[in-house]
């Protein structure tokens, strides 16, 4: 009987599969509320690995619906992989997996949109090419393709036609891309066609659920800090990571949700360009890399790695209204001697524990940081909190005062049971 959220803490990758998968244990519903095939969801059945990108992570649990929220952009061409991939692992995605009637529509043209800017600009933002930004641009010029459109099959066929054919004209797509384009689209319109019987009204599913009491959870994607308001803006996605975004995206009132998980790993990963105050560039920012085998799930990118940034963390847990930390990777500082953590930003011969004072300046920041003394032992499979390494207690009780919330969650490896609740 409650209604919980899980939200990127920071600049995405942190682990939210994985917190998704044990929360959603007694879910009836779990929810996205934003973002599309851009994220990249690692969870384990059967100890099986499996990286969703556009569906719930709840749906390892049996009989919960898996909504895909009206605030995402969905692409029914990677939807379609995606549940082959998930019948392969002996589950029925069929039977729970629902999209919102108002959830707007990635289309191949949208995706060669986003392609065609990266390769312009030499990847200005770095985004994953998967479409997201130009179909929110759709979505808010009020031109977009819309999940009820694909139960009309010809007005969906005017209406990417047409999407194409202003691209061509403005030179939103390169002329010698056009006949791959269309190709993409009669392979879209197949893929439209399988999933059109998922689209639902999911507005309605949520409140029934929530007024007789069934345990809901909200998924989000990406990170606060990748949110097109509150992030580092232009280094961020299209959409509204952070928990102001379930409001909009799948129509549930905040004062509605009971607890906000932040997820946060125990340093900082960033894919994508974009500034990053801890990052580092030396032998300690390669072996997080290597141990934490810090590789994009969608695109297979390396991320840049750095210490935790205490500054973030509060700023994460204040645009949030974070009830709760998940602190996931511990296991990877198992082999360091020392530990940083950053606790305030230094500019113009100041200093500021503001992040937001300084966000349109974070390239020019040098971090200040407390170092911690490492454990230098395994974390991994501990059970409970205080069989913890006692550095390990101290560095995890810093963490919760710099961002005054409490970690009640700790991740202490990739698998299903490699975790404490306290
Ligand atoms: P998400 O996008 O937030 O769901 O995160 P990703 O799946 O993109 O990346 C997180 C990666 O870390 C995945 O490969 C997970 O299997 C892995 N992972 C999650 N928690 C832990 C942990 O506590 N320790 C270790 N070693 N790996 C973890
Ligand atoms: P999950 O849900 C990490 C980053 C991209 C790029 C920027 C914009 O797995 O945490 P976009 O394609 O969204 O227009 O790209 O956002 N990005 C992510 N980084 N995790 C993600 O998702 C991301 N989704 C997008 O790398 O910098
Ligand atoms: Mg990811």
């Amino acid at each position: 009987m409650s209604i919980d959220a899980v939200i990127g803490g920071q600049w995405g990758d942190e682990g939210k599969g994985k917190i998704v998968d044990l929360l959603s244990r007694n879910s009836n519903i779990v929810a996205r509320f934003q973002g599309g095939a851009n994220a990249g969801h690692t969870v384990y059945h059967n100890d099986k690995k499996l990286v969703l990108h556009q569906i719930p992570s709840g749906i390892l649990r049996q009989d919960c619906f898996c909504i895909l929220g009206n605030g995402m952009v969905v692409d029914p061409v990677g939807l379609v992989e995606e549940m082959d991939m998930i019948r392969n692992h002996g589950l029925t995605p069929e039977n729970t997996v629902r999209i919102a009637l108002n959830a707007h529509i990635v289309t191949p043209v949208h995706k060669a949109i986003d392609r065609t800017s990266e390769e312009a600009s030499n990847n200005r933002i770095g985004t994953t090419c998967r479409g997201i930004g130009p179909t929110y641009v759709d979505k808010y010029n009020r031109i977009g393709v819309r999940a009820l459109d694909l139960l009309d099959e010809a007005n969906l066929k005017q209406k990417v036609n047409e999407r194409l054919e202003t691209a061509i004209e403005k030179c939103e797509v390169n002329s010698k891309d056009v006949e791959q384009i269309q190709t993409d689209i009669d392979a879209f319109f197949l893929a439209a066609n399988q999933v059109k019987g998922l689209v639902s009204d999911t507005f309605a599913l949520i409140h029934e659920h929530a007024e007789s009491n069934k345990n809901i959870l909200i998924e989000g994607a990406q990170g606060t800090l990748l949110d097109a308001d509150h992030g580092t803006y232009p280094y961020v996605t299209s959409s509204s990571p952070s928990s102001g975004g379930i409001t909009t995206g799948v129509g549930l009132p905040l004062n509605k949700v009971d607890r906000i998980f932040g997820i946060m790993k125990a340093y900082v990963t960033r894919v994508g360009k974009g500034p990053f105050p801890t990052e580092l560039f030396d032998a300690d920012g390669e072996k997080l890399a290597k141990l934490g085998h810090e590789f994009g799930a969608t695109t297979g990118r390396p991320r840049r790695c750095g210490w935790f940034d205490g500054v973030l963390a509060h700023y994460s847990a204040r645009v949030n209204g974070l009830t709760d930390i998940a602190l996931t990777k511990l296991d990877i500082l198992d082999a360091f001697s020392e530990i940083k953590v950053c606790t305030e930003y230094q500019i113009d011969g100041k200093t500021t524990t503001s992040m937001s004072e300084v966000m349109h300046r974070l390239d020019k920041i040098t971090p200040i940081y407390k170092t911690f003394k490492g454990w230098e032992s395994t974390t991994t499979g501990i059970e409970t909190f205080d069989e913890l390494p006692i550095e390990a207690q101290t560095y995890i009780s810093f963490l919760e005062d710099i961002s005054k919330t409490r970690i009640s969650i700790i991740s202490t490896g990739p698998g299903r049971h490699q975790i404490l609740q306290r």
